[in-house]
């Protein structure tokens, strides 16, 4: 059960990039998809205990003035508003892919582990590989994931169950 509080601050509104934040994802949305990652990254590296878990109680994301596109910091996400003002795509897609990333970076462990001494970034890495097998898995990932996270949406979306992914991902890239 995820007991994480989400909190999502707009420091952007006057901007025109704050103001398509609100338009085209808003808050709520965002928690959703905060909520999503986190079940994702869970499952990917089956922190199904508690236990396993970085203590982390709460993820807040934050929209501010800022250059670049996203960083996490301890258990804060920030993505920059000149991004969402000037991205040209589907905004909704690429907001949830950075999302995803960033969120990896807050649950993964950052000194060495039996399981987390992979590599920094490697969660955002075999989300990279799962959207080169099908191009916007990470957003239709994350509209089956608004009623709930199953292990089925693997097989659904690419024909292959979540472990024989990675283990295909770990086979291609020798990790
Ligand atoms: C695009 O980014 C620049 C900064 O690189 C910023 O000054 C500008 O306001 C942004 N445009 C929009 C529409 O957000």
């Amino acid at each position: 059960m995820d007991l994480t509080a989400y909190t999502v601050t707009n420091n952007a509104c006057a901007t025109a990039g704050g103001a398509r934040f609100t338009g085209d994802i808003g808050v709520d949305h965002s928690k959703q998809i905060l909520a999503s990652a986190t079940a994702f990254i869970w499952s990917i590296f089956q922190q199904t205990d508690p236990a396993d878990r970085k203590n982390v109680h709460s993820v807040d994301l934050f929209i501010d003035v800022m250059d670049g596109v996203a960083y996490a910091d301890n258990n804060e996400i920030h993505v920059s508003s000149n991004y969402i003002g000037n991205y040209t795509g589907d905004l909704e897609r690429e907001f949830s892919g950075v999302l995803y990333r960033e969120m990896t970076h807050i649950w993964q462990w950052d000194g060495q582990g039996d399981r987390w001494d992979r590599g920094y970034d490697v969660t955002a890495r075999f989300l990279d590989y799962c959207n080169d097998l099908r191009n916007g898995f990470v957003a239709e990932l994350d509209n089956k994931m608004r009623t709930g996270y199953s292990a089925q949406y693997f097989v659904d979306l690419l024909g292959k169950t979540v472990d024989e992914l990675w283990t295909n991902y770990k086979a291609k890239y020798g990790t």
